[in-house]
């Protein structure tokens, strides 16, 4: 017996000594750098690196305050499972991160990343850096969207006045907030990207309200399971969750139907004009010249549906997420109600929905909404495409992410005079407080927003 073992003993010991050889070769170019107690202390490390990095999964704002309190604002690093955040506060270096060229820096691969579009949207496989084949989102977001806003927003007004109407018409108990919201954000959604008749489309709708949860759950499934595993996970979860291939199996047709109209319109045929971000973004892709993208060719309709898809997640999810949470806080706070009803019942209410401008009091109402419950403990992520370093030194490899610590800088006391209470109507100025009924009520608001920063 002894005789069978001893060889392997032997053998066991040769492999230990050549591994840790090898481990130490690896690691020389370190242990001369940083010196041998940094060698020795490397298990420690890993280990407790490890441990903070699943800690990281539980307790996420916990574990960045305390690196933006130890950093006094300034830079520090945190990881979690899979990534290792470089976090900067500077105003400076945020621009610098917001500035940097799309592709060293991006916000795409960044979300792709966190959100798996490749398992939660169709197999979608959205391209790492933005801009090589055009930006049709952005400018339909920040332009064509928004001068459309007085055609859409009376529209919205009425639906969801019916959608809440039967909601709460139905016997039993009264329906949850988080039902309402989602019903009326996924039609305005709806009804802004893709018109009316997808938007009273039952099946189509059901599938939307049901598309950005299990987005959240397909992602969050994929990430946090280790590799293999996670993608098998995705994959089932891809066939079950069926919003993603509804939505996209509703669309590809009428896409490829406006690229159709399209191509007619200019051979000179009459065609039906719509009037949606669908359209838009169609149009746009198709106007891309040499001097706007390295890659003109107009996005086909599989891409254009994919985009919008993406899209429609995320003005779905933050809208609905940030309409709860100032719901809640009108529940919390209803001194606001009066001042905030008499805004929507007076005259500026038309001329903001004429506009999409105007109504500082529920203006401000929501920014301190948003600013009490950030949706995210980070903001402003990026992945390096390529290495990258900050005017201040900090240098991040490929694959490393920059992001700015959103939740602690919204609760920053030198930001902010009593920066865990709300005050409404803080971000109103002086002026437009003082034409309340009874200002003094909210002159607390006001001493706050002298201390915002700009
Ligand atoms: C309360 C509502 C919303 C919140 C809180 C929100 C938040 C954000 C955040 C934090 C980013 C990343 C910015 C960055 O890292 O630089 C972003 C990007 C973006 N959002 Fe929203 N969003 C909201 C609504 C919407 C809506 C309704 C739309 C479209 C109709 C939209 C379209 C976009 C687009 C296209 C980008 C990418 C911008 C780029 O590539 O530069 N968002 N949003």
């Amino acid at each position: 017996m002894l005789s069978l073992l001893a060889p392997r003993a032997e053998a066991l010991i040769l492999f230990l000594f050549g591994s840790s050889i090898l481990g130490f070769s690896g690691l020389l170019p370190h242990v001369k750098k940083y010196g041998l107690l940094w060698y020795l202390l490397y298990p420690y490390r890993a280990v407790k690196d490890h441990i903070s990095a699943y800690r990281f999964l539980i307790d996420a704002p916990g574990i960045i305050q305390e690196g933006y309190d130890a950093a006094e604002g300034g830079y520090f690093v945190i990881n979690d499972p899979d990534i290792n955040y470089h976090v900067v506060a500077d105003k400076k270096l945020m621009r610098e991160i917001d500035h940097a060229p799309k592709d060293v820096l991006s916000l795409q691969a960044a979300a792709k990343a966190m959100l798996q579009p490749m398992y939660s949207m169709h197999r979608f496989d959205w391209p790492d850096v933005r801009g090589f084949d055009g930006t049709p989102l952005i400018r339909t977001v920040r332009s064509l969207l928004r001068n459309d806003l007085g055609f859409i927003l009376p529209k919205t007004r009425v639906t969801n006045s019916a959608i809440i109407d039967d909601l709460f018409s139905k016997p039993g108990k009264q329906p949850h907030v988080t039902t309402v919201v989602r019903a009326c954000i996924s039609h305005i959604n709806a009804l802004a990207f893709f018109g009316e008749e997808f938007a009273s489309n039952k099946e189509f709708m059901t599938a939307v309200e049901d598309f950005a949860f299990k987005t959240i759950l397909i992602s969050e499934a994929v990430r946090l399971l280790p590799g293999v595993i996670g993608r098998a996970v995705g994959r089932l979860m891809e066939a079950q969750f069926s919003a993603q291939h509804v939505i996209f199996n509703a669309l590809l047709p009428v896409a490829q139907q406006r690229i159709d109209e399209q191509k007619l319109a200019r051979s000179g045929h009459t065609v039906p004009e719509h009037r949606d971000v669908l359209q838009w973004v169609m149009e746009q892709s198709s106007r891309l010249r040499p001097w706007t993208a390295d890659v003109t060719t107009p996005w086909t309709a599989e891409r254009v549906v994919h985009e919008l898809m993406a899209l429609l997640f995320g003005a779905v999810h933050s809208m609905g997420m940030a309409t709860t949470f100032a719901i809640r806080d009108i529940c919390m706070h209803p001194e606001y109600v009066e001042p905030l009803r008499k805004e929507i019942e007076g005259p500026a209410y038309q001329a903001w929905e004429a506009t999409g401008d105007g109504l500082p009091f529920l203006d401000s109402f929501l920014k301190e909404s948003a600013r009490i419950n950030p949706l995210d403990n980070l903001s402003t992520r990026r992945k390096a495409l390529r290495p990258f370093t900050l005017s201040n030194g900090v240098h991040v490899e490929v694959g490393d992410w920059l992001a700015t610590p959103l939740m602690p800088m919204l609760r920053d006391a030198k930001h902010w005079a009593d920066p865990l209470e709300f005050h409404g109507f803080r971000h109103v100025d002086p002026k437009t407080l003082a034409s309340l009924e009874n200002p003094d009520a909210f002159i607390h608001a006001q001493a706050a927003s002298m201390h915002q920063p700009g």
